[in-house]
């Protein structure tokens, strides 16, 4: 099986700051750093660190090489990544507190010149039983996942940033993973008070043909088709930085499922796949290989 991950490429610029700002505040950053990032990138790395063989596109401008280079590096094939002249790169402006947490500006740049013909020229090398990775950091997923599902494609959604445009998108989708505020938006519903196995019914009901993964922060993650429910707790570390804690989760659960194993066993190596990655700084260099977090299991 091919994997093709379709999504974002970004230099990340991270701000190390005391507190996030509040409105009408200037706040002096105690350091940044530059890495490697954006969803589709991260998840591509985390892919091909879990095993699988990876193949990115998207859309770069200028100063991407190392956006490349940390792919490449990963074993990822980057020829299906258009560069364009006289465009920025995506890049986001991330300020990151003591604790690890962070607030996320993201400038689209390259990601939103993402055209139909590079989406079918792209389509042309991938066939039925072959995989579709995708993300809400690029513009045409919609076209993108239903030229993918035409071609019996298995489509995985990680509907994140969350709008109301990508709603039709779900429908394409085979596996859709995320978070409670996403879910909420789309069930169009105030889901504060509820439990996850309530929300991940919820969106079974909605989604009946759909495996979807929950997942919850520090209360771990809920995976829910047709037949089963399951659930991971978190497992606990200090973290430092919790950006691409999601994507490496992602990348890590796709993959255990990809090779064939369970939902139970993917979501375990994918939970122990993000809690090394929180312990690291960055996004795309924070993510383990696969030795890593089989030593950790
Ligand atoms: O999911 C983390 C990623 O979101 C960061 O790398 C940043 O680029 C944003 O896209």
């Amino acid at each position: 099986m091919k994997v093709l991950s379709f999504g974002s490429l970004n230099i990340d610029y991270v701000y190390n700051v005391p507190h996030f700002i509040v409105r009408g505040e200037t706040l002096a950053a105690k350091s940044l750093d530059t890495y490697s990032g954006g969803k589709g990138l991260n998840q591509s790395v985390a892919l091909a660190r879990a095993g699988l063989k990876v193949f990115h596109a998207g859309a770069v401008g200028e100063g991407a090489k190392f956006l490349l280079d940390e792919l490449e590096s990963a074993g990822v094939n980057t020829d299906f990544v258009a560069k364009l002249d006289n465009i920025r790169t995506g890049h986001t402006i991330i300020q990151r507190s003591d604790d690890g947490d962070n607030c996320i500006i993201l400038y689209g740049g390259a990601n939103q010149s993402i055209t139909r013909e590079q989406i079918n020229k792209t389509l042309e090398n991938f066939s039925s039983g072959d995989a579709l990775v995708i993300q809400n950091e690029i513009n045409e997923i919609e076209y993108l996942s239903k030229c993918a599902k035409e071609k019996n494609m298995i489509v995985a959604f990680n509907p994140s940033p969350m709008d109301s445009s990508i709603i039709p998108v779900f429908n394409n989708a085979d596996y859709i993973l995320l978070n409670e505020i996403e879910a909420g938006q789309f069930l169009n519903q105030d889901i504060t008070s509820k439990t996850p196995e309530y929300i991940a019914g919820e969106l079974c009901k909605k989604l009946p043909d759909s495996k979807i993964v929950l997942t919850l922060g520090v209360n771990g993650s809920i995976y829910k088709d047709k037949n089963i429910t399951c659930r991971q707790d978190a497992i606990r570390v200090k973290a430092v930085d919790t950006t691409a804690a999601g994507d490496t989760f992602t990348g890590f659960f796709l993959s255990g499922i990809f090779e064939g194993r369970s939902p139970e066993w993917a979501m375990k190596f994918a939970a122990n796949a993000s809690a090394i990655a929180v312990t690291r700084p960055g996004a795309a260099p924070s993510i383990p290989s696969r030795n890593e977090v089989l030593e950790k299991l």
